[in-house]
C-alpha cells in the first residue's frame, strides 16, 4: 500500500482553480518535494492531505484512508508542519512537546525528540526568543511527538536564512534515514534539489512535471549541446558539411548545436578543425532543474495542459 494515493483531485474556491486535477503516489520511506511558486496550489493540496480542508472531487488516501471521512484516525498517524508555523510566546520547547503529548494522549520521550530536531540547548527557552530556525525546528519538534510514520511540512524554511535552511536539511534528511514518509512544499528550487527523492512542479494548480529531478530535466530540458566560440562563417561551414543542427548567436559570436548523440560533438569539432578557421573556446551544457522551472512555469496554461496529460499517460505505462 502507497502511504498517499491522489487522483485527479480538484479543489476551488469561487471560480479559482486552485487545484485543477492532480494525481501522484509516494512510496513508502520517500521524500516528495511539491515545488511550485506562490499560489501554485501547493497548500492546498497538502491541507486536504492533512484532512484540514474538504475537496470538491477526486479520490484522496491517506495510510489508506480518507483524510476528510477518517480525520480523527488520519491525525493520530500524520504529522505536520503548517506553513507560518507558530506557538504560545511563552512557552519553551519543552513544554510545547509535553503539551502535545497530552493532547494527543501519547507518551512522548521529551529529550529524545529535542535531540532529533537538533534543539536540546534551546529546550527551555521560550518560544518568542528563538530564532527563525529554532522556531521550525519546534514545529519539526511537536510533529513528532505522535511517532508519526508520515510527515506533512509546508515550507518549512521560508524566509530562515541559509545556515538556519540547512539546519532544518539535516533534520529532514535524519528524518528520512528513520524511513519516514515525508511530504515537503517548497519555493526554494535548491532545497527541493537537495532532499527530495521526487519533486512535482505545480503552477496555476496542475501538475507541470514530475519526477526526479533528473528526470524532469532530461524531459523537459533542452538536452544537452555543444558550444563554441565563433564567426558566423564557420557556423555556415559545420551546417553544410554536416546533418548537426547548427544555430547561430550573433550578438555572443556562439555556435550553439544541439548533440541527440555523444558522436555528435566529435563531428561538430573535426569538421570545425577541417574549416580551417578560427574557433574559440568550447563547452558543453545541459539544462538546470532552475532552467527547466523557469521555462515550465512561464509557459501559457494551455500548453501546460497538454503537458500534464502527456505525463499523466506516462506515468500509467510505468
Ligand atoms: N481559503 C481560501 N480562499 C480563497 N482563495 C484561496 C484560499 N486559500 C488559497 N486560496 C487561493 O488559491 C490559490 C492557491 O493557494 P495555495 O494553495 O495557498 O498555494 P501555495 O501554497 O502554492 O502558495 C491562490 O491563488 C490563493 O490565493
Ligand atoms: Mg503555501
Amino acid at each position: 500500500m502507497f502511504p498517499i494515493e491522489v487522483k485527479n483531485l480538484k479543489k476551488s474556491y469561487g471560480s479559482l482553480k486552485a487545484v485543477d486535477g492532480i494525481s501522484f503516489t509516494i512510496k513508502p520511506g520517500e521524500v516528495f518535494g511539491l515545488l511550485g511558486p506562490n499560489g501554485a496550489g501547493k497548500t492546498t493540496t497538502i491541507e486536504i492531505m492533512e484532512g484540514l480542508r474538504e475537496r470538491d472531487s477526486g479520490e484522496v488516501k491517506i495510510l489508506g484512508l480518507d483524510p476528510w471521512k477518517n480525520g480523527y484516525e488520519v491525525h493520530k498517524k500524520i504529522g505536520v508542519i503548517p506553513q507560518d508555523f507558530t506557538f504560545f510566546e511563552k512557552t519553551t520547547p519543552k513544554e510545547a512537546i509535553k503539551y502535545y503529548a497530552k493532547l494527543f494522549n501519547v507518551k512522548a520521550d521529551v529529550d529524545t525528540i529535542l535531540k532529533e530536531v537538533l534543539l536540546d540547548e534551546m529546550e527551555n527557552h521560550v518560544f518568542e526568543s528563538l530564532s527563525g530556525g529554532q522556531k521550525q525546528k519546534t514545529g519539526l519538534a511537536l510533529s513528532l511527538v505522535n511517532s508519526p510514520e508520515l510527515l506533512f511540512l509546508d515550507e518549512p524554511t521560508t524566509g530562515l536564512d541559509p545556515n538556519a535552511r540547512r539546519a532544518i536539511w539535516e533534520v529532514i534528511r535524519k528524518l528520512k534515514a528513520k524511513r519516514k514518509t515525508i511530504v515537503l512544499t517548497t519555493h526554494y528550487l535548491d532545497e527541493a534539489q537537495q532532499l527530495s527523492d521526487r519533486v512535482a512542479i505545480m503552477d496555476h494548480g496542475r501538475i507541470v512535471a514530475i519526477g526526479t529531478t533528473e528526470e524532469i530535466i532530461q524531459q523537459h530540458g533542452s538536452g544537452e549541446r555543444l558550444e563554441i566560440q565563433g564567426e558566423q562563417p564557420l557556423a555556415d561551414y559545420i551546417r553544410a558539411n554536416t546533418e548537426l543542427q547548427v544555430e547561430y548567436s550573433k550578438t555572443k559570436e556562439k555556435i550553439t548545436i544541439p548533440l541527440k548523440k555523444k558522436i555528435d560533438m566529435l563531428t561538430a569539432l573535426t569538421t570545425a578543425e577541417q574549416s580551417g578557421m578560427h574557433w574559440g573556446e568550447i563547452q558543453t551544457r545541459q539544462d538546470s532543474l532552475d532552467d527547466v522551472f523557469i521555462s515550465l512555469i512561464n509557459k501559457p496554461l494551455g500548453e501546460q495542459g497538454k503537458e500534464v496529460k502527456q505525463k499523466s499517460n506516462k506515468k500509467e505505462l510505468h
